[in-house]
């Protein structure tokens, strides 16, 4: 499905843009005192977030030419292409349906793909996973004692560990009392041993998360889980009477796309949950991947949760071009990154509970738009996709914010806040959630308008500090806020930056849903690991630097 793709700069909105930014000469202070209307008039609605684009460095024309563009690259179609389950995934020759995932039951019209009615596949999955969510948190679902499950620990890597985390951080206060969920993920041994310390094994339950089931460091992680499981069952006299197979099916369930693997491990198929090739693992938190979701937070969360990413899909789906917030926001990134010379897109979310978002968006955004090739093979002439990354304010404030305020270079950031805090507290008489909100709006209004001379010196500065202290504004920002975090507006949220990492990807013509840069260092790192454990052939056959890298490991081991 590469007869769609257009190169981006032989487009005439590509033309505009490149004039437009030789004539632009960034005003916010200017722009927003000669409209008043300026605020109003790039503010926008979407589903329930509110998205106030015109603190960014964009005036009439260039959004009109950045409409042009997608019109151009024939946006809309690709969006089609993709709701539809064409074969866009073109280098792994699959759908891209993971918005098939939150269609609710009954959704019209009806869905095959590849002669199967998806609709059917989601709904009987989501069933069995909400079936057995509930025989865990009601306790008819124990351990091989007979106890009930209080942890659950979520076994994976990338997709199959970083939405689930970041969901289960940002929805905590809807977990059950009681319940509660880890995470292993590294194949550091580090990071299993600090999980499970402290667990009792009669009481804890294990989901082995791969889409392939094939992750180094998930299979690894499994076997360690399942070997700390039976060894202190056995400890505990706990397994008397009982073989292991039974303890790893009580104890151990699976979710992935390959179940025939899944059987291989010892784990039960009827305690396996499965999801389709259509879904990238970057894109499957809403997938049978969310099942440590669903039981710790419960199936009516997640069902909140679905819905979330549905109505972001159906804004996506049908919003026209000049309200359609994904596609603004990601026409906005494409100004930033390709005109305006911006390399990174910081987040910063002004909520706690979301601290694990940035982590996130770095892989759905990151393994997504990281390509130098187009879907058609072409090496791109033009940069692809930003560095993601950020902190939760206040805390980034005190950290590196400053490189934003004053730094050399121009770093778009998204500000996200909510009206309504979980936790109402007060200090004194101050609402607490009211200062930080006052740091979010204060942030931004700092970065669009900056600080003149004249103004450092009428607070009496001394002249010799006066440039250090001015801040020359136009940094630009996105401000997205919504009533409070729920699982829907998560959704919301989740969906939308999805939809926007596709936008940039259909400007640059590049696969946004396939992987191959990771596989160089899986494959150097098997390779390598007979000389890691002192192969001394297989280490003569390596660079000078490799060699003297693992040389220094051998000598220096069992120290
Ligand atoms: O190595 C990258 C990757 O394939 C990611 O895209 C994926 O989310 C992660 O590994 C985990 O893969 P799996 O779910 O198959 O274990």
């Amino acid at each position: 499905m590469t007869e769609n793709i257009v190169d981006p700069t032989t487009t005439e909105a590509w033309a505009e843009l490149t004039q437009l930014n030789n004539n632009l000469t960034p005003d916010l202070r200017g722009w927003f005192e000669a409209d008043e209307k300026r605020a109003e008039k790039l503010s926008f609605t979407a589903a329930d977030l509110h998205v106030d684009l015109s603190k960014n460095l964009i005036t009439d024309s260039v959004l009109d030419s950045l409409k042009n563009l997608a019109a151009e690259v024939k946006l809309e179609d690709r969006r089609a292409a993709m709701f539809s389950g064409e074969h866009i995934n073109v280098t792994e020759d699959r759908a891209v349906l993971h918005t098939a995932l939150r269609r609710p039951k009954g959704y019209s019209p009806a869905l095959e793909v590849d002669g199967q009615d998806v609709d059917d596949d989601v709904h009987e999955v989501l069933a069995k996973i909400y079936d057995f969510a509930d025989r865990v948190r009601s306790g008819e679902w124990t351990g091989v004692t007979g106890k009930k499950i209080e942890t659950v620990v979520n076994i994976g890597i990338g997709g199959s560990d970083l939405g689930p985390v970041m969901v289960y951080e940002a929805l905590k206060p809807y977990a059950q009392e009681g319940l509660e969920a880890r995470f292993i993920s590294n194949i550091d041994p580090a990071d299993a041993a600090e999980t499970v310390k402290n667990l009792d094994p009669e009481t804890t339950l294990f989901i082995v998360a791969s889409k392939t089931f094939g992750t180094l460091e998930t299979l690894t992680n499994a076997r360690v889980c399942r070997d700390w499981l039976l060894d202190s069952l056995r400890k505990d006299g706990a397994l008397e009477g009982k073989e292991d197979a039974e303890a790893v099916a009580s104890h151990f369930i699976a979710v992935s796309t390959a179940l025939d693997k899944v059987e291989a491990f010892g784990i039960d198929p009827e305690n396996a949950f499965g999801f389709w090739n259509w879904v990238g693992g970057r894109y499957s938190v809403d997938s049978a991947i969310g099942t440590v979701l669903a039981i710790v937070l419960g199936p009516d969360t997640f069902e909140e949760f679905l819905g979330g990413f549905h109505a972001m899909d159906e804004h996506f789906r049908t919003a026209p071009l000049a309200e359609n917030v994904p596609a603004l926001m990601g026409l906005l990134n494409i100004w930033n990154v390709n005109f305006l010379g911006a390399h990174t897109h910081a987040v910063l979310p002004y909520d706690q509970y979301l601290h694990r978002f940035p982590a996130y968006l770095q892989q759905l955004t990151m393994e997504s738009n990281g390509k130098g090739v187009t879907a058609e093979g072409k090496p791109v002439i033009y940069n692809t996709g930003e560095v993601f990354w950020g902190e939760p304010g206040t805390n980034g404030q005190h950290a590196f914010y400053q490189l934003i305020h004053q730094g050399t270079r121009i770093i778009p950031a998204d500000f996200i806040a909510f009206a309504n805090p979980v936790h109402a507290t007060k200090d004194g008489e101050q609402d607490v959630h009211e200062l930080f909100l006052a740091n979010f709006f204060a942030q931004t209004k700092a970065l669009a308008f900056g600080k003149t001379a004249d103004e450092v010196r009428a607070e009496g500065t001394d002249e010799s500090i006066v440039p250090a202290r001015v801040f020359t504004g136009n940094r630009p920002t996105t401000s997205i806020m919504a009533e409070k975090l729920t699982p829907a507006v998560l959704g919301q949220l989740i969906a939308l930056y999805e939809h926007i990492t596709f936008v940039q990807g259909v400007v640059w013509g590049i696969d946004s849903f396939d992987q191959w840069g990771v596989e160089l260092g899986k494959q150097l790192a098997l390779a390598l690991a007979p000389a890691v454990a002192g192969d001394r052939d297989v280490l003569g056959q390596q660079d000078s630097s490799t060699r003297g890298l693992i040389d220094f490991y051998l000598k220096h081991r069992n120290k």
